[in-house]
């Protein structure tokens, strides 16, 4: 395990280590709150391996589902039924089988009037303040317990795309993203910076090699949004071999 600035990177052999790394990060995030736990999940495909395992009888066991609110980070406007759709994605790969179906809190992105993604933003900020209890977030006080989140080929995370007005959002928690900057060229809803960095800890999956050379920009400190979101507790980015560049690699 290596630091970098404030983040934590971890490397694995590959994307079986990867998942099995997170899901064991899951387990301890959730061991460690005796309470109601809130975890926020992303799209994309590198988590869907993690999803998978925590269905598995050995995980699906070792989590106490009735306790546990499930969120997404972004999503694509698409209906639920696409392929495209992150927490379909997420409900196919564990929630659906695992989880009780209030626990799991989607973005709408259904009917006519919410293609429009400030409607949908705004109604996913609504029960996110709701289920804080507060419209105001508090430092000492985290939105969720773990933010799972990717990193796509131009340096976005979630749905917040370089250079783009949301990226810069401190007010807001959920913001409507109109055009995407890279495909699928959809509509998005993204939860901003301050909303995702309000957390005991924010996980980051990178696998493949398709992610060396922008993981080499983030290395060499470009400011592109997955370098500016980190989380008021621990940020971890756990990377398999294949995703590192040349220069890190043991
Ligand atoms: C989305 C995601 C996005 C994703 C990255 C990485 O809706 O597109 O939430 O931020 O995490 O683009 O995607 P991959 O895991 O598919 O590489």
């Amino acid at each position: 395990m290596t630091t970098n600035g404030e983040r934590k990177i971890i490397t694995v052999a590959d994307p079986a280590a990867l998942a099995k790394t997170a899901a064991e990060r899951v387990i301890a995030r959730v061991d460690e709150n005796p309470g109601r736990i809130a975890i926020c999940l992303t799209g994309g495909s590198s988590p869907k391996a993690l999803y998978q395992l925590l269905a598995t009888p050995d995980y699906r066991a070792r989590i106490p589902w009735d306790r546990i609110d499930w969120f997404i980070g972004d999503e694509r406007l698409v209906p639920r039924k696409d392929k495209l759709h992150n927490m379909s994605m997420a409900r196919e790969a564990f929630l659906d089988r695992c989880a009780p179906a209030a626990n799991v809190h989607p973005i709408a992105t259904d009917t006519a009037d919410l293609r429009d993604p400030d409607v949908s933003a705004a109604l996913y900020e609504n029960e996110l303040m709701a289920f804080y209890g507060a419209e105001q977030l508090d430092p000492k006080r985290p939105l969720f317990d773990l933010v799972l989140m990717g990193i796509g080929p131009d340096g976005h995370t979630a749905s917040l795309f370089p250079g783009y007005p949301a990226v810069e959002e401190t007010q807001r928690w959920v913001v409507g993203v109109p055009k995407a900057n890279v495909e699928p060229f959809v509509p998005r809803v993204s939860l901003t910076l301050p909303a995702l960095a309000s957390c005991r800890e924010m996980l980051f999956e990178v696998s493949g090699e398709n992610k060396r050379a922008i993981l080499t920009r983030l290395f060499a400190g470009e400011n592109l949004p997955a370098n500016r979101a980190r989380s008021l507790g621990e940020t971890v980015w756990l990377i398999d071999q294949a995703a590192l560049p040349e220069d890190f690699r043991g």
